[in-house]
């Protein structure tokens, strides 16, 4: 294909300006030399803006498309586990036996948490949302680890952050509910899986066993791996604007989490059952499916629409069969608040506005259900999505770093406040 060119008029100005593109997918005006000529382009919400080259995740929105380091979705959802996604995403191929023994031990080995760790959590109020918790947690790790083994110019430095950060976000996710809900806290077995060990410091206690159920484990695992990494979203160019910096990798892992929280983004899963206990009866769906639609309303069908799917969600289509599968399993498919959930799917999917608008349901709809099945609790929904994309994140901070021509971000405006004015004499 000819190389394209840009050109740009700006009353007197004319400029050609190179265009990048990758190996696949949309091309890019490169504008960074426009701030020479005192001119900036503004893009609100960077619909149309690359910030970065990555070769990690690739989405197709048009095609309902999903790559890791150009691995199809549904193969990897089908035949690998979480932990080899979290290699892939970070190293760029899967782990062979030998390299995927070795970083499931060190995830196991670095899953325990500092002990002083536990005074942070006593210090939040009782009702605190999981989340909050998790953002304060895992910010303070960065106080116990910046020392000499934590040079972020280091690559091996990453890796080892990367695995403390993995390893260790499941066990302040589980300890954030267990705080809130006044149980002891459950540390992590040698014996069991990543999948397996935060479900079991979830549910067990001193005096509760709780049963692997392999329907469950394979559910769960399928959530983390669905929801490992998705390219440039809010969350994950929020770790890469904080890590340009040179931040603590736990900082900047905590920002990921503050921002992934919002219910734009990763807390659509809990505000959809929220919504849906809320609807409460299949008959009021039709009242709601109507405010979805009035501008006058800011309400929205929490779990529809995406800002790059605008066909199909493809872990949207996984997570379907996932929750049919569970709700089979745990015997749920008449359960009220379920039937609720798959009933409001039908009704938006034939609905004018819904398939003019292109809003189909999103991964979030289903894995809120499939989570909601499982027992676990809405407030940690979101967790859940941020242990997963802990993976994403790390990754794609060690990415900006390695790259030599990352620089630290810096975003300019355009001012509309007052003009230059003096302070009066008060
Ligand atoms: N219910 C009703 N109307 C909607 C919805 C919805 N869920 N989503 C979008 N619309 C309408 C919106 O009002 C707008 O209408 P109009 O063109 O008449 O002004 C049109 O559809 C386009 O919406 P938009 O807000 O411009 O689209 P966006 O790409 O900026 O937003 C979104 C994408 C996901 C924020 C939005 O669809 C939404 O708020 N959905 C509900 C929340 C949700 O489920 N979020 C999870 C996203 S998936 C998880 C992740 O990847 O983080």
């Amino acid at each position: 294909m000819a190389k394209l060119k840009a050109n740009i008029n700006v009353d007197t100005l004319n400029l050609n300006l190179p265009v990048v593109e990758g190996t696949v997918g949309y091309p890019a005006i490169d504008v960074s030399s426009l701030h020479s000529h005192g001119i900036k382009t503004f893009d609100p919400g960077f619909s149309s803006t690359a910030e970065c080259t990555s070769s990690i995740t690739f989405v197709d929105g048009g095609k309902g498309e999903l790559l890791h380091r150009g691995h199809p979705i549904e193969q990897l959802a089908e035949k690998c586990e979480f932990l080899d996604i979290a290699y892939l995403l970070f190293n760029g191929e899967l782990p062979n036996s030998r390299e995927k023994t070795i970083f499931t031990n060190a995830i196991k080995e670095h899953s325990l948490l500092h002990d002083q760790l536990t005074n942070i959590f006593r210090g939040f109020r009782r009702d605190a949302h999981p989340m909050a918790v998790m953002v304060g947690v895992v910010g303070s790790m960065s106080a116990f680890y910046f020392d000499e083994t934590m040079k972020v110019g280091n690559l091996n430095h990453r890796k080892l952050s990367a695995q403390r950060l993995i390893a260790k976000v499941p066990t302040i996710a589980a300890w954030s509910f267990a705080y809130s809900n006044g149980s002891p806290f459950v540390y992590p077995k040698e014996e069991l899986s990543y999948s397996e060990n935060f479900l079991n410091m979830m549910f067990s206690g001193p005096n509760i066993k709780y049963l692997q159920n392999p329907i469950i484990t394979k559910a769960f695992e399928k959530i983390l791996i669905l929801h490992a990494d998705h390219e440039q979203n809010a969350s994950t160019s929020t770790v890469r604007l904080v890590g340009s910096s040179g931040a603590n990798p736990f900082a900047c892992i905590a920002a990921g989490i503050a921002s992934l929280w919002g219910p734009a983004h990763g807390g659509a899963n809990e505000a959809t059952l929220k919504m849906l206990s809320e609807i409460r009866n299949e008959r009021r769906i039709g009242e709601y499916i109507k405010r979805a639609k009035d501008k006058s309303d800011n309400f929205r069908l929490m779990g529809f629409g995406h800002r790059i799917y605008k066909n199909k969600d493809p872990r949207a289509i996984i997570m379907k069969a996932t929750c049919h599968e569970v709700l089979d399993e745990l015997g749920l498919r008449n359960d009220p608040i379920f039937k609720l959930a798959l009933k409001l799917e039908n009704i938006a999917l034939e609905d004018d506005y819904f398939v003019k608008k292109k809003l189909y349901p999103n991964v979030d709809f289903y894995s809120g259900i499939v989570m909601k099945a499982l027992g676990i609790p809405n407030s940690m929904f979101t967790a859940v999505f941020a242990l997963a994309r802990t993976a994403g994140w790390v990754a794609h901070w060690n990415e900006m770093l390695t790259n030599e021509k990352s620089k630290i971000g810096r975003p300019r405006q355009i001012y509309t406040g007052k003009l230059r004015r003096d302070v009066p004499n008060l």
